[in-house]
């Protein structure tokens, strides 16, 4: 936590401990990374296990201790074995959970166009995943009557969008299951909050923003500023990673002490 959190400095033995799914690349990745320099340790989820052993890398050289939990949020036992690992790691302490683990899904494709298994995917990783993974850890800090989740969503989840019907509803749901979760965990002095990006300007996304403009014989910003334009975002330009961070590190600092159950919106004015 940064300096002006109000949570006692991070020593060795008393440093926040944070869980971090989608730690193994784009947001996920550079929040676990903005939390471990603001003096965290750090629980990075994922599968890839050789990105994650390098984001492990990049904290402990930070000094702060890192621990990789190598598992597929698509099955609630892999969680569960992964989460007795994490107890032990951590002793049962917790104070800041961030679900960004997440998947697109069919993209462009109509409802009655795509498999029933990709729709169910993406309802497992996006919404499912964060249930589970909240129900095995808000108790730990409902324990110590602090904490902060943080559940990463996107404008999908505050609009409809003709192709993305599968992204979109896990995003509906997941602002559901924040606000019922923060309902419940307020007495316990734990926020609940939702983050809604739009276009991040991640690995994924660029790899396709320069398919398309090899493609079209452009340049990627052509493509870029054509896509935003299309998403109507007002301020123009894509987030990068380190726009979300800084909301995320808001919400669990100081200035989120006393926010929790909304959602904030990052994605250059689309939603307004
Ligand atoms: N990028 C955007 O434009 C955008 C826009 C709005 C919202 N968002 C949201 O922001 C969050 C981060 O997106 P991103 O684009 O930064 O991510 P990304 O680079 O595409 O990475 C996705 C992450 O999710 C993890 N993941 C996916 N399925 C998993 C599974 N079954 N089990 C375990 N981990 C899994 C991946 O880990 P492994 O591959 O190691 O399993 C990876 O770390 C997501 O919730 C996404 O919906 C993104």
């Amino acid at each position: 936590m940064s300096q002006d959190s109000g949570n006692p400095a991070p020593t060795a033995a008393t440093a926040p401990i944070a869980v971090v799914t989608g730690a193994s690349s784009g947001t996920g990745r550079d929040i676990a990374l903005a939390l471990a320099a603001d003096g965290c340790d750090v629980a990075l989820l994922g599968r890839r296990v050789d990105a994650l052993n390098a984001v492990k890398d990049q904290i402990e050289a930070m000094g702060r201790r890192a621990c990789v939990l190598m598992t597929d949020l698509l099955d609630e036992h892999a969680i569960a074995a992964s989460m007795e690992t994490f107890f032990v790691w951590s002793a049962r302490r917790m104070d800041i959970l961030v679900n960004a683990a997440g998947i697109p899904g069919p993209l462009g494709a109509p409802v009655g166009s795509f498999a029933l298994a990709d729709f169910d995917a993406v309802i497992a990783t996006n919404l499912r995943a964060p249930f589970i993974l909240m129900s095995h850890l808000l108790p730990l800090m409902y324990a110590r009557n602090s904490g902060r989740v943080v559940n990463i969503g996107g404008n999908h989840g505050m609009r409809g969008r003709a192709g993305r019907s599968s992204y979109s509803s896990s995003k509906w749901a997941l602002r559901g299951l924040t606000r019922s979760a923060a309902l419940e965990a307020g007495q316990y002095g734990v926020t609940v909050n939702f983050v809604a990006p739009g276009p991040i300007a991640v690995e994924r996304m660029r790899k396709r923003w320069a398919e398309r403009a090899e493609a079209e014989g452009v340049s990627e910003q052509v493509i870029i500023d054509q896509y935003i334009a299309d998403m109507g975002a007002v301020l123009r330009r894509p987030s990068e990673t380190s726009d979300v961070v800084a909301t995320v590190r808001f919400l669990v600092g100081e200035g989120g002490r006393n926010i929790t159950g909304q959602e904030l919106v990052v994605d250059g004015g689309v939603i307004i």
